[in-house]
């Protein structure tokens, strides 16, 4: 008899090491300031941290109902009513989920079959593609215009067939750091008006939107929030990345087939920290207050920025700050992270990382969630190019 293990053909042959892994890993390795992933390097509230203490001491240990803590669910119905005009009703229109990343792969796991096409808008975050994959589905790749990175709705249009299940748009955009405006919501709105397309609207980074603008969230629009999930995710607004709470919202019929794969997926989600975060949610203070807390930290980082040969793109929300490095150096957006992670101490990520195709434009992504001096070593070093 042998110990041998049987060969499987993988499911995800494109996916291997991410760059995200690599640039982190090369950046504890160098000692140099990780701009890189997108996560903070400060920590949350102490008040949530005491709210989580105190839930387990009450003995919230055991598993939750399925959709997740009542409390919670209409903690969140409140908000997005009171801040979008959209009445979900918190019984059968929003679940809890183990952050934004797992809604996003049981929505598609919920609605995509073998053949059905989805549309992503590229560059885009890495998680949806292998998604549409697993699910068997058909990805459509539609470039956002290079340079802006708006939405081409004549490239969108142009994709639409009667296969077409699904688009996912993502605004506030990572990693351009673009805010879909309300004309151009309305856009989509009217395209999709006579199909049967759902849309899957990842908006993680609703509460940082920069210079006055406002947040368009798809359930501001009735002819969008009828055909969406609405997806966000507690870990970028109350900086705690790392507990993977988040939440959908989306009409009865969608939350139904949504919470059939929910319940088999990951079934609940952790006890304590939903009563947490339920308790956190009565003061909207924190989510309120959290585009003018990171405008002030893009607008440090882009002072800095602004003194080297980088070129800034416009940073209208999320805490991304892209830049074009063509007037500094020759290298490829790649190789180029890598030089300034060894040579600069700085670690970035190349846009190149978040288009199937590799689509290298010279521009790389920096996140500012830190803290302002880990920002200001940053730009010490930056300094230089
Ligand atoms: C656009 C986008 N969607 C989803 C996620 C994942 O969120 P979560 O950590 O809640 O799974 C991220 C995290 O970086 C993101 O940038």
């Amino acid at each position: 008899m042998t110990a041998r293990t049987p060969q499987i053909d993988t499911k995800l042959p494109a996916v291997g090491t991410t760059i995200f892994t690599v640039m982190s890993a090369l950046a504890a390795e160098t000692g140099a300031v990780n701009l890189g992933q997108g996560f903070p390097d400060f920590g949350c509230d102490p008040q949530l941290l005491a709210a989580v203490t105190e839930a387990m001491a009450a003995g919230n240990n055991q598993y939750p109902p399925m959709p997740g803590i009542a409390p919670l669910r209409d903690a969140i119905a409140a908000k997005v009513s009171t801040l979008y005009g959209h009445a979900y009703r918190a019984a059968d229109e929003i679940t809890i989920t183990a952050g934004a990343t797992q809604a996003i792969i049981t929505a598609i796991l919920a609605v995509v079959r073998p053949g059905d096409e989805v549309i992503v808008l590229e560059p885009c975050y890495d998680s949806y593609v292998p998604n549409i994959d697993l699910a068997g589905g058909v990805v459509v790749r539609v470039p956002l215009t290079p340079g802006t990175f708006r939405p081409d709705f004549d490239k969108i249009a142009a994709a639409l067939t009667p296969r077409t299940r699904a688009i996912i748009v993502n605004s506030p955009h990572n990693p351009s750091a673009t805010v879909w405006t309300a004309a151009e919501m309305r856009r989509l709105e009217e395209l999709l008006d006579p199909t049967d397309v759902l849309v899957i609207s990842d908006e993680v980074y609703e509460h940082m939107v920069y210079d006055g603008a406002r947040h368009e969230s798809a359930a501001r629009y009735p002819g969008l929030a009828a055909r969406s999930f609405i997806v966000s995710s507690f870990g970028k607004t109350y900086h705690v990345t790392g507990w993977k709470v988040g939440y959908v919202a989306a009409p009865a019929p969608l939350t139904a087939e949504f919470r059939k794969v929910h319940q088999f997926n990951v079934f609940t989600v952790n006890t304590p920290m939903q009563h947490a975060l339920a308790h956190f949610m009565e003061s909207p203070a924190p989510y309120m207050e959290l585009s003018a807390f990171y405008q002030r930290k893009r607008d440090l980082f882009a002072e800095g920025l602004r003194k080297t040969r980088l070129k800034l793109l416009r940073s209208e929300g999320t805490y991304f700050q892209c830049v074009d490095i063509s007037a500094v150096s020759d290298l490829g957006e790649a190789d180029f992270c890598l030089w300034l992670t060894r040579e600069i101490g700085v670690a970035a990520i190349p846009l190149s990382a978040f288009y199937g195709g590799g689509f290298d434009q010279r521009v790389v992504r920096f996140c500012f969630a830190k803290k302002d001096e880990t920002l200001q070593l940053a730009l010490d070093r930056l300094a230089r190019l």
